[in-house]
């Protein structure tokens, strides 16, 4: 059966719980694909910068922040005045004040909300919104519906909103997932008055692509094939220096392959995961 909106959080509620009962390091409650985060962060911080997203000086909010990976990331790579990380979970809103308890420059700060909430508290608008891997975890038409609105109305005049979503063809259900196609997500987009930007590729193995776009056949066994692959080198026991080798090839596996499809086809057709970046249509 797939899972709804409520079966996720309640999913998530327990995972995040979990984590946090299992963490002795900091290291221990980061949440993603290592191989992700060093394809990701670069090309996320070289996005932002081309286009001239108010981070730096700015009011950040990172919606379904879970344990804290995108406020590392900001925390990492710019100076916001003020960064809220935002989760429908409760458990996980302690993770990322173990993790990041303060920052020079930056005043952060954490709240539990749910952003398909019709009574969702406004104070001053954002931005910069992240919301990754958030989106297609709403499958449930009035809930996208009110999590889009809620976007339009977070983001500032001139501010920008950028999600993680994969955009095939056809829309597409999976048991964690609704996939959304590009022509509907649009469409969604454009009804609460915001329109997209730009959509760039940000990574094939690390995430799963494939699983949206096709029969588990062809191409789509390739690359579960390889993916399994990538994680069974990574589970096995490693030394440090073997497990940062297989780390940085598998890192440039995935650049390489960006950046030679991105010369060839647009980031839009491309099997991967995209940073979407939406802004208000006025
Ligand atoms: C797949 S995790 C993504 C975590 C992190 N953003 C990342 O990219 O690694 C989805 C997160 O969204 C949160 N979430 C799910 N539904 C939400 C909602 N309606 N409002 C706010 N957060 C939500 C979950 O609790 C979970 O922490």
């Amino acid at each position: 059966m797939p899972m709804t909106q409520t079966d996720i959080r309640s999913f998530y509620q327990r995972y995040w719980k979990e984590q946090g009962d299992r963490a002795h390091t900091t290291d221990d409650l980061a949440s993603s694909s290592p191989i992700e985060d060093r394809v990701m962060y670069p090309l996320y911080a070289r996005l932002l910068r081309q286009l001239a997203v108010r981070v730096d000086g700015g009011r950040v909010l990172d919606i379904g922040c879970g344990s804290g990976r995108w406020i590392r990331f900001f925390l990492e790579n710019f100076r916001p005045a003020f960064l809220r990380g935002m989760d429908v979970t409760p458990q996980s809103i302690e993770l990322p004040q173990r993790w990041h308890p303060t920052a020079p420059d930056t005043r952060v700060e954490y709240r539990v909300g749910d952003i398909t909430s019709a009574d969702l508290a406004i104070d001053e608008p954002f931005d910069c919104i992240n919301i990754a891997n958030v989106l297609f975890h709403i499958p449930e038409a009035d809930l996208f519906g009110r999590a889009l609105a809620n976007l339009a109305r977070l983001v500032a005049p001139g501010g920008h909103i950028i999600t993680t979503e994969y955009l095939p063809r056809c829309s597409m259900r999976t048991e964690w997932m609704l996939v959304r196609s590009r022509y509907e997500f649009e469409e969604q987009v454009r009804s609460v008055g915001l329109r997209i930007v730009t959509i760039r590729a940000s990574g094939f193995f690390a995430n799963d692509p494939m699983g949206v776009d096709g029969p588990d056949s062809g191409t789509r066994g390739y690359f579960h094939r390889v993916r399994t692959g990538i994680q069974n080198i990574l589970n096995s026991p490693l030394d440090a220096t073997s497990r940062t080798f297989f780390l940085d090839l598998f890192a440039e596996i995935e650049r390489a392959l960006l950046a030679f499809c991105g010369e060839r086809m647009a980031d839009i057709d491309l099997p991967a995961q995209k940073l979407v970046v939406l802004t208000r249509g006025d």
